[in-house]
């Protein structure tokens, strides 16, 4: 029997349990606090979690994985109880990356066709006819080509756009990708960048790479679409070179501190549009079905997906 230990906060557990159960309808799928006994070693016991409590998995040393609902892991790497025998499986499921993509091309058209100036105009009452140069001319810089920015690139390319990923190995030629690696070709990279998209986890390493200094390595007019977290940005120095028309728009979905305090000037920045942390939510079919294989995976003896590397972070 295959039990599934759910946590998450603020969503229905039903709609999870369903999805489970169109997979699977033996599973054992249990929502938090109703987990049962951590002592109970009966069955094949697995967690899949978002932001738990804090010692909570470290009382189920009897699960043999922790999926972690989210591609990024901050949230579970942050107990400083963490069981450092359990594998952590980082969710890179289709609907995941499809929802990135679809978020990512909306937000790539829209500092391409000038949306955000459009917006600003539209209250003034203003006729503002702003004429967008073709797609082919615009490089779109991936910071982070992991399962997310490669489908975010497979997505945009059609569209015509120039590609460019930045990432900390090299990685194989690909038609229409420029490849950049390493803080040796950051500046290289962020140069040859009029969109940035940032797709990377939070680490130490990705924590203000984008301050005043590397934000100014970008052509004037250059843009932002953060979706990846908000520790790889520092505000102020972005906002200041967005006043100083270096910079021509942002979109930010992740920040340092979310929800946003109400106080915060990017609230109300016209250069920048705020969404909460909304860029690629897990849908709980293709989640369940990626679980699900994982564990047959485990059962047969292959290796399990997406295993989260407690060294790098990511
Ligand atoms: P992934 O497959 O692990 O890819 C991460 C990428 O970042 C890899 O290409 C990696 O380089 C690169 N990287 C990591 N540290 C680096 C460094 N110090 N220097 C250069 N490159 C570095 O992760 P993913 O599944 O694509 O997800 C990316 C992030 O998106 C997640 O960690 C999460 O924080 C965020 N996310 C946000 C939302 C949202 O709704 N806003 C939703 C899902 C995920 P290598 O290829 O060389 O390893
Ligand atoms: C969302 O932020 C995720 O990490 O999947």
């Amino acid at each position: 029997m295959t039990r599934i230990l759910f946590y998450l906060n603020g969503y229905s557990h039903d709609v999870w349990r369903e999805a489970f159960h169109a997979v699977d309808p033996d599973i054992d799928f249990r929502s938090y606090p109703d987990w049962g006994d951590p002592g109970d070693m009966s069955g094949d016991t697995y967690t899949l979690v978002w932001e738990p409590e804090h010692g909570l998995l470290k009382e189920y040393t009897n699960s043999k994985v922790t999926f972690s609902i989210g591609a990024g892991v901050d949230h579970i790497m942050s107990d400083p109880d963490l069981p450092t025998n359990i594998p952590i499986v980082r969710m890179a499921d289709d609907g995941l990356k499809e929802g990135m993509a679809e978020f990512v091309v909306m937000s790539v058209l829209m500092h391409h066709r000038s949306m955000p100036e459009l917006l600003n105009a539209q209250k003034q009452k203003e006729w503002a006819r702003i004429f967008a140069p073709a797609a082919s001319s615009i490089k779109v810089g991936i910071m982070g080509y992991g399962a997310l920015g490669q489908k975010c690139a497979e997505v945009l390319r059609p569209l015509g756009y120039q590609i460019n990923s930045w990432s900390q190995s090299a990685k194989a030629d690909e038609k229409g990708v420029t490849h950049y690696t390493g803080m040796g070709e950051l500046d290289n990279f962020l140069t040859n960048t009029n969109i940035v998209v940032g797709l990377l986890p939070n680490t130490e390493e990705t924590t203000n790479l984008l301050n005043e200094k590397r934000l100014s390595k970008l052509p004037e007019r250059a843009s932002i679409i953060n979706v990846g977290r908000g520790n790889l940005i520092e505000i102020d120095d972005l906002i200041k070179l967005l006043d100083n028309n270096h910079l021509s728009a942002a979109t930010l979905d992740v920040f340092k501190e979310e929800p946003v305090p109400k106080s915060h000037p990017a609230w109300t920045h016209p250069k920048i549009i705020i969404t909460p942390h909304i860029a690629a939510v897990t849908r709980p079919k293709t989640a369940a079905e990626y679980v699900v294989r994982n564990i047959k995976n485990m059962d047969n003896g292959q290796p399990l997906e997406n295993v989260l590397n407690i060294q790098r972070g990511y």
